[in-house]
């Protein structure tokens, strides 16, 4: 199959693009590289699928209507996945104009590209963070969710509602995945695995927001790969039984869906933690601080309804997947 990745240079897009690589299909990646962060980490990990011969690597903003509309006409994907965001919650408070750009005016060209192209199926990110001020646990997506508390969330939140009127519109088959937490090898520097290990290592004390009381349903990145390349395989259908008298939020009369993908197993936060000083062999000096502003203290992913259509089985406990996350960083890193 002919799959158009965005965000190939990043996280999760980029062991997307490895796995569907191996598997034989075509993959065309977008990335910008934009310096976000550490834009030789981004390089690194392009530089694993470049040279691969079904892959071609394409250098364009998502945000560029005119580079999409070329992009969607030259390389007619068959399927679509969208990574590319800008991503964060923090950063979000500082530099809202990137969120808009990328995440609005971005997916709104995706849209486009899929509507005017044939596309079959337009997988993207969403994220747990759409459940804002929700504290009904596990998180549902049969849950009203119209609480965001960062513009970041917002964001993925109007990804699903812009999707929705395309699927009804152009019947365009479109899944929204509500990421939760991913961490692994060749993770991103701006979350707390990667910064905790850095500073571990470096000496330095970690900022430990919420005084250690978040719990969070980490998931690690095979497990996500696995879930997301399971629901491309399976294009979203319209529900027959859908009612607008009563109507449920993750499916639609329009071929429209949306899943949690999670592991489904919450973690205090401390225990992480010690997990992680285990793998590293040293302890950690944690200044304790009040939870930060856009932040949400617990996620907790129900998981059944991806279960149900595919299969889905999140697998890796995070004692396993945090220590291949510091072996890989050990690696890379030298250190
Ligand atoms: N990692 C997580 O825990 C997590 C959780 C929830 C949701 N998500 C979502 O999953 C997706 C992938 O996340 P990730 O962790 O791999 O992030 P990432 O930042 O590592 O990857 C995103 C990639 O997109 C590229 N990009 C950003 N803006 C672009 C633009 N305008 N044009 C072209 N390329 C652009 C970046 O250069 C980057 O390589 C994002 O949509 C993110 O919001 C991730």
């Amino acid at each position: 199959m002919k799959i158009l990745i965005t965000g190939t240079a990043g996280f999760i897009g980029n062991a997307l693009a490895q796995r569907l690589l191996e598997r034989g299909d075509e993959v065309i990646g977008i990335d910008n590289l934009n310096d976000y962060y550490d834009v030789s980490l981004k390089e690194a990990r392009l530089a694993r699928i470049r040279d691969h011969e079904r892959f071609t690597d394409v250098r364009e903003d998502i945000a560029d209507r005119e580079a999409m509309e070329r992009v969607f006409r030259e390389h007619r994907p068959q399927r679509v996945v969208n990574l590319a965001a800008q991503a964060g919650v923090r950063y979000s408070l500082e530099n809202p104009a990137a969120y808009i750009d990328t995440n609005l005016v971005g997916f709104g060209n995706i849209l486009e590209g899929c509507r005017h192209n044939g596309v079959e199926h337009l997988v993207y990110a969403s994220s747990s963070s759409v459940y804002g001020a929700n504290e009904e646990m596990p998180f549902s997506v049969h849950h009203n969710v119209d609480h965001p508390l960062s513009l970041y969330a917002a964001s993925k939140k109007a990804n699903e509602l812009m999707a929705h009127t395309y699927s009804h519109l152009y019947q365009l088959p479109t899944t929204g995945l509500r990421f939760f937490t991913v961490y692994g090898p060749w993770g991103r520097p701006d979350m707390a695995l990667f910064m905790f290990t850095r500073k571990i290592l470096a000496g330095e004390p970690i900022d430990v927001f919420n005084y250690g009381n978040h719990r969070r349903d980490f998931t690690y990145i095979d497990d996500i790969v696995e879930g997301v390349i399971r629901t491309l395989d399976h294009p979203a259908q319209a529900n027959a039984d859908w009612s607008g008298a009563q109507p449920d939020s993750a499916t639609s009369a329009a071929p429209y869906r949306l899943y949690n993908i999670g592991a489904h197993r919450p973690v205090e936060l401390m225990h992480y933690i010690e997990v992680l000083e285990e793998n590293l062999g040293k302890k950690a000096e944690k200044n304790l601080l009040p939870l930060q502003p856009g932040d949400v203290p617990d996620t907790y992913a129900d998981v059944e309804d991806l279960k149900a259509d595919v299969g889905y089985e999140p697998s890796t406990p995070v004692e396993e997947g945090v220590a291949r996350f510091v072996r890989w960083y050990r690696d890379y890193y030298g250190v």
